[in-house]
């Protein structure tokens, strides 16, 4: 699949086979043109891109416009280079000017509540904590499609949960607020460029009216040897798909420390009733 291709058909890109959709348009060829950049050039950011980001990220919907959500922007090389560690030396996290860490917030109203001397027991529980992890990956997506818009590139960092209180100590979160994923945004450094990765054929993913748990795996052994075709291109030796995903799942040991993540949840203020 070249970028000619690509043009002229992106539902192609994305299924790696012939595949013809419409409507189309440039929202839509945004959204079908995504892939995750790993490799930025040094370049900072245009003024008033962040502004122009978060509020896109603000425009997202939000659960009961409670808007439980924070992000904070590291900018400062120092600071990047400290996160970097954090972040199991993922280098985007340097090359990227900008990387923003989305947190599920329940602080702010936490304090709102406490100001008006209302009670806020539902806080406490996992549904709150659930509504603002949701919020912010709903912001995160809106702030990654409004990025790649601009000619940006982008690549989420689910990493930063791997240690989440050090992250929320340095972020300085308050209590019952905690990092949920990062978000590097830089210029794509074209020296090293990102392809569009094939997804699961529809059939895998829409049900009509009920699930068929058949039909959803029907399509993988075919996606299977798209992907590997993709991977060699990209001379990314992985193992099949199913594979992968699989030993991604084995056990708490697959988890890069996430298995404890329900603690340090607690640890950050979430009580997770
Ligand atoms: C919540 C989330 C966390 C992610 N964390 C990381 C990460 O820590 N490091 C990384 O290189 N990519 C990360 N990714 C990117 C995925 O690996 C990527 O989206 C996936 O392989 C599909 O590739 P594509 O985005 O290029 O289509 C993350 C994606 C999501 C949605």
């Amino acid at each position: 699949m070249n970028d000619a291709s690509l043009a002229d058909n992106p539902f192609a890109a994305r299924y790696a086979r012939d595949f013809a959709a419409s409507p189309r348009n440039a929202v839509i060829d945004t959204l079908l043109a995504h892939r995750s950049w790993r490799a930025f050039k040094p370049d900072p950011l245009p003024a008033g891109t962040l502004e122009t980001l978060i509020a896109a990220g603000q425009s997202a919907a939000t659960s009961s416009n409670m808007q439980t959500w924070s992000v904070v922007a590291v900018e400062d090389p120092a600071r990047r280079a400290e996160l970097l560690k954090l972040g199991e030396n993922q280098k985007q996290i340097l090359e990227a000017p900008l990387v923003l860490c989305f947190v599920a917030d329940l602080s702010r109203l936490a304090a709102i509540a406490d100001r008006i001397n209302h009670k806020r027991a539902g806080l406490d529980y996992l549904e709150l904590f659930m509504v603002a992890a949701i919020d912010s990956a709903l912001a995160a997506q809106n702030v990654c499609v409004a990025a790649e818009s601009l000619a940006l590139g982008t690549c989420y960092l689910g990493v930063l949960r791997n240690h989440p209180e050090e992250v929320a100590a340095f972020l300085k979160l308050p209590p019952m607020a905690a990092v949920t994923f990062g978000l590097a945004i830089g210029f794509p450094d074209p020296k090293r460029p990102a392809n569009i990765k094939p997804r699961l054929a529809q059939g895998s993913v829409l049900h009509r009216e009920t699930y068929d748990a058949a039909q959803a795996l029907a399509p993988v052994a075919d996606y299977e040897v798209a992907l590997d075709a993709f991977n060699k291109r990209e001379r990314n030796g992985q193992p099949l798909w199913g594979l992968r995903s699989s030993a991604r799942v084995a056990g708490p040991e697959s988890l890069s420390g996430r298995d404890r993540l329900k603690f340090a949840l607690r640890q950050l203020g979430f009580p997770l009733l």
